[in-house]
């Protein structure tokens, strides 16, 4: 008798086959670190998400769990897990969109910045990966930190001569999700009403919340302004500290990821007018890379959106946001150069 696990291979083979016949849209996707706190909920949201057809989990621990339990969602991607660096190649070969939440979370007490010496290898080792097996994949980098960890992946591609800027995408999709959430709460809304532009990086102050011009059209305070900025900007701080060692944020942020990464599908696919917030190779501002609002279509970010009109307090917040980034850009930078 075929093992179990023989008959779900030929029965996703026949699956994933029949998919493809009926032309219906499907993307495959893979996510690096999905036995984490992060990963293993967004590997529920992604295998939820009709426009995922094939959905690769990798891990260098518990892959083979996660991927069983979520492989018996009777949702229509297809499930593989891969266990382990001998594994990544598989992994990631025929990949349309690389996430990847891989590396260490922060404790209380912890800057992103702390997370570096870890997580730098561990993202490097993973774009090496990409750049060998899926060059043209769109990557979404949640990593921490950021700011640093998007311009490591950058140089990987340099390297490897398969960089394409549209294509790399740092994920600061949970500073909109907290930024709409705080301030319809502050304005009494529903927070699928508000939309608040946050730009800059993903970290302290360089989270830039752009209070401004947030949609409705509507006012703030003095008081107001700064509560939102802070809150805004040490949202994550405020979930460590309530987790108390156990991490940092999870669940909301593999929300976020999956809002992400479903908005640069719908791009793949060729939807009009799809635009979020992303840290991206950028002339927006004299850095290399900065994160703001860009237009996703079948090749990545297609279009990245100036800052717009920002008033004094935001212009303050600009200068002191840019001169943490570059320190952090550099660093990120230097890594591989080194
Ligand atoms: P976690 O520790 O729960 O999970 C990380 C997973 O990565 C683990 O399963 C681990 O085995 C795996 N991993 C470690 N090395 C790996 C490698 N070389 N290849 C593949 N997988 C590997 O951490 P959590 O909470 O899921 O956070 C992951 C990362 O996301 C952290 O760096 C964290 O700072 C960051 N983060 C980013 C946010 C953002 O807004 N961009 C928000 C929240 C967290």
């Amino acid at each position: 008798h075929p093992s179990n696990f023989q008959m779900e291979e030929g029965s996703n083979l026949r699956r994933a086959n029949c998919r493809a016949k009926g032309g219906a849209p499907g993307f495959k996707v893979a996510i690096l670190g999905a036995a984490g706190g992060i990963g293993q909920p967004l590997s529920l949201l992604l295998k939820m998400n009709p426009l995922v057809s094939v959905l690769h989990l990798y891990d260098v621990v518990n892959a083979p769990g996660v991927t069983a339990d979520v492989s018996h969602m009777d949702t229509g991607a297809v499930v593989r897990g891969f266990l382990g660096q001998p594994q990544l190649e598989s992994a990631l070969t025929g990949m349309d969109l690389v996430v990847i939440p891989a590396g260490v979370p922060r404790k209380p007490g912890m800057t992103r910045d702390d997370l570096f010496n870890i997580n730098a290898g561990i993202v490097r080792t993973l774009c090496e990966g990409i750049a060998k097996c899926c060059p043209n994949a769109i990557v979404n980098l949640i990593s921490n930190p950021v700011n640093s960890t998007v311009p490591i992946a950058a140089e990987v591609f340099k390297k490897a001569g398969t960089y394409d800027p549209k294509r790399l995408l740092g994920v600061t999709m949970l500073d909109v999700v907290r930024a709409n959430t705080f301030v319809a709460e502050v304005l009494g809304l529903d927070p699928r009403e508000v939309d608040v532009p946050v730009v800059g990086g993903h970290a302290g102050v360089t989270i830039l919340p752009l209070l401004s011009q947030v949609k409705p059209p509507c006012s703030f305070t003095t008081e107001e302004t700064e509560y939102l900025t802070n809150r805004i900007q040490n949202g994550g701080t405020e979930v460590v500290e309530a987790k108390a060692g156990a991490g940092s944020a999870t669940l909301s942020m593999a929300y976020a990821a999956a809002k992400f990464a479903d908005a640069c599908l719908r791009g793949l696919r060729g939807d009009a007018g799809i635009v979020e917030c992303s840290f991206v190779a950028s002339q927006v501002t004299e850095l290399p890379f900065f994160a703001s609002k860009v237009r996703l279509g079948r090749t990545g970010a297609e279009e990245i959106y100036q800052l717009g009109p920002l008033n004094e307090y935001e212009r303050f917040g600009l200068e002191k946001a840019k001169k943490e980034l570059e320190g952090s850009i550099q660093k990120g930078v230097s890594f591989i150069r080194k």
